[in-house]
């Protein structure tokens, strides 16, 4: 495993100037091989349900838990909120007509006109500033409740984030990929440190989750948070459980993070949102 954070990082910082292929599809490749060879038992489809991929007893729970969810409560609120027009009488519906929100399935992608990553959050609130409303708190509450009602439509959509060929697509891919390996906070562990090496490990009362698979269920509603939240609180969240600086949701930097991990799971199906502990 240490070869393959080798590999990664190597083919990362060896940018494109020294004649070597690799780019995001060997990337993949070797991402999604490293865990179904770990997790043999494991069916590539199955990552997509997290931790429950791979700890049976948890699993079982789990399905309990599903089978009465305890996130229906914020998909109807997100089809209220979805559905409410704005002071304008325009609605994200009209956004979704217009192409300026596109489906759950369809983000995160690199808009080659802004060259940077947008995600499903940041054009949620972009469409309701459009139409001269305040933005939305990220993280959680209404957001998230769109973002899950948004998610429910796009149930067994294929994740399928592409990296156009060019300088800035592949630089943003680079920036979360070197930010996934990197080593942070005094408790010197990268992402890939805990949902890599260390996966179906304890961590205190928690096993850790591979990484493959992880954005694939967002938002979630999290018992310990008592209610949902999107992917980039849990990634804050993550950061600062090693205490490292956690960075606003929506920033540039975990918009990259967010297009990265979700281009490791390509092939893989949309599946949120989902509940977890
Ligand atoms: C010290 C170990 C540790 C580090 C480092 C860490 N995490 Fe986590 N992470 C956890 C634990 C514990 C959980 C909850 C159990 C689980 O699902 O793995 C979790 C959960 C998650 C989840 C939710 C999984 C799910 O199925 O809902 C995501 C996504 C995630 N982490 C991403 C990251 C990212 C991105 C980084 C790097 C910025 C990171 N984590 C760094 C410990 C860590």
């Amino acid at each position: 495993m240490k070869q393959l954070i080798t590999v990664l990082i190597t083919i990362g910082l060896m940018g494109y100037g020294f004649g070597v292929v690799a780019g995001p599809e060997e990337d993949r490749i070797a991402f999604q091989k490293y865990y179904t060879s770990r997790f043999s038992d494991t069916p590539l489809d199955d990552f997509i349900n997290g931790i429950y991929s791979i700890d049976a007893p948890s699993r079982e729970q789990w399905e309990e838990i599903e089978e009465f969810p305890p996130y229906e409560i914020d998909i109807e609120e997100g089809q209220v909120l979805y559905e409410t027009p704005f002071a304008n009488g325009n609605s994200y519906a009209t956004c979704l007509e217009d192409g300026t929100l596109k489906a759950r399935h369809q983000y995160p992608y690199y808009d080659t006109q802004r060259q940077e990553v947008l995600t499903l959050e940041l054009a949620l609130n972009e469409c309701r500033q459009s139409n001269d409303e305040e933005p939305l708190k990220y993280g959680k509450g209404a957001i998230a409740q769109l973002s899950a009602y948004m998610a429910l439509q796009s149930r067994g959509e294929p994740i399928n984030v592409v990296v156009p060929d060019e300088p800035g697509a592949l630089a943003a891919y680079e920036n979360g990929k070197e930010f996934y390996f990197s080593k942070r906070g005094q408790l010197n562990f990268s992402c890939f440190d805990c949902h890599g090496s260390s996966a179906g490990m304890n961590v205190r009362a928690d096993r850790l989750s591979p990484a493959l698979g992880h954005p694939s269920h967002f938002p979630v509603y999290r018992s310990k948070w008592g209610g949902m939240g999107t992917l980039h609180r849990r990634f804050k969240g993550c950061n600062e459980q090693v205490r490292a600086k956690g960075f606003k949701p929506q920033s540039v930097v975990y918009r990259n993070l967010e297009y990265f991990l979700t281009y490791m799971s390509n092939g893989l199906a949309f599946n949120g949102p989902g509940a977890r502990k």
